[in-house]
């Protein structure tokens, strides 16, 4: 997603219309209202490259972002969340949709399932905001699956007396389970069984403005909900989102690119469910530089400045002394010729902090050993989480003296 660039900042607020829409439902029981809705406030939706329609967030630590990328929402969904996905449709499947939103990326779901499987299928969607989850029910159905992820929302939000009209007409087939958590995702997690999910979408805002639901303690909950064959698929391909999945002990690959310059990111508690490492410079800035330092959530509670906050505080206090400076990444030229004289006084005078010499010493050679043997495809020994792991162990040898 690439919402900060796309962001169009509306005066009135979208939100507070949809609630106050739906309170009016209620009294005036007017059943053709909802489509006179969309077309009035048309101006307020954002209509994306494939026809599927978005919306703006509300401001959330000053910034705005829409809720989908700008080259396709209901594509994005299908790209990022379900072609990675290595679904066993000769099997009951669940997922988890966390960050629900329009719906589109449990729709999708449902659309694929469909096509390929008459098994029975799971899928608990979790969302925080009852009026996006509204907002669902107003914007036309991008594909005819997103009837049925009506349906299951317009249930719960009749159940949670916020809507009041039973107006969507489509049947969810008997081999489909929908159930509608509206809270936050990080206290849901917590009530989730153990080993229930094929598949957990991770669909937040960018990390800037949700921390929190990219926190190791999150992930851990994932890992201990996720099968053992599991995947979570994830837009984002962000240092610290990726170095909390491996503390929460997955292994990780690269995930699809759309709309974006690059991949997402998959998780798994099985190296082969990955196709994709991470390419390489990504593996040592996440092992060695400080920018690999995850975001940190112990009770799950904290608020998003907080976890920003405490996350700047460690890296400041980790750059130097267990991680080398992300500043000019200097670790990507690790065992590297450098012609750039000035750019090389800067890289060695971070490495000489961490005791290593220079950029060809055996230090650095060491460090980065692992990377001789990268290779694109991962399997259970060569894959991006082990060369991290190794990196970041010869790293803290080099620095402590206990090398060579
Ligand atoms: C990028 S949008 C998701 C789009 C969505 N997947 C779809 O198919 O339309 C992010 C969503 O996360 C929701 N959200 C934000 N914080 C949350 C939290 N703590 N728990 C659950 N949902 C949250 C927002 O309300 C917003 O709808």
């Amino acid at each position: 997603m690439s919402y900060e660039n796309d962001a169009r900042i509306i005066n009135d607020d979208i939100f507070d219309l949809i609630t106050e829409y739906f309170s009016q439902e209620k009294s005036s029981q007017n059943i053709g209202s909802r489509v006179d809705f969309f077309n009035t406030y048309n101006n307020y939706f954002v209509l994306t490259d494939d026809g599927s329609y978005s919306i703006n967030s509300r401001e959330i630590n000053h910034k705005v972002e829409t809720l989908h990328t700008s080259t396709g929402a209901i594509s994005e969904s299908f790209e990022k969340f379900i072609k990675p996905m290595k679904f066993n449709y000769s099997k009951d499947i669940a997922i988890l949709d966390i960050c629900a939103g329009l719906g589109y990326n449990t729709s999708a779901a449902i659309a694929d399932f469909m096509k390929n499987s008459s098994t029975n299928l799971t899928i608990d969607m979790v969302e925080i905001s009852k009026a996006t989850l509204a907002c669902g029910l107003l914007v036309p159905s991008p594909i005819k699956e997103h009837d049925i992820t009506k349906k299951a929302i317009e249930n719960e939000l009749i159940a949670q007396d916020y809507a009041n009209l039973s107006l969507e007409k489509t049947e969810i087939p008997s081999n489909i389970d929908i159930t509608v958590y509206i809270e936050d995702a990080r206290q849901t997690v917590q009530k989730l069984d153990d080993n229930k999910y094929d598949a957990i979408f991770l669909d937040p805002f960018s990390q800037n403005m949700a921390p929190e639901l990219f926190s190791i303690e999150f992930f851990k909950e994932f890992r201990r909900v996720i099968k053992d064959d599991g995947i979570v698929a994830t837009y984002t391909s962000s240092a610290p989102v990726r170095a909390g999945f491996i503390e929460a002990d997955f292994y990780i690959g690269q995930g699809p690119i759309f709309g974006r310059k690059q991949g997402g990111t998959l998780a798994s508690p099985n190296p082969l469910m990955l196709d994709t490492s991470l390419p390489k410079n990504d593996e040592i800035r996440i092992a060695l530089s400080d920018v690999g330092i995850p975001f940190r959530d112990p009770n799950l509670n904290n608020s998003s400045d907080f976890i920003l906050d405490k996350r700047t505080e460690e890296r400041h206090l980790a750059r130097h002394s267990t991680k080398i400076s992300s500043a000019v990444k200097t670790p990507i030229f690790l065992a590297c010729e450098m012609e750039d004289e000035k750019l090389k006084r800067r890289v060695e005078r971070n490495l000489a902090k961490m005791n290593i010499p220079s950029t060809m010493s055996d230090e650095a050679k060491y460090i980065v050993e692992c990377e001789n043997n990268y290779s694109k495809k991962q399997d259970n020994e060569n894959n991006s989480r082990n060369r991290i792991l190794n990196m970041k162990k010869r790293l803290k040898e080099v620095k402590d003296g206990s090398y060579g």
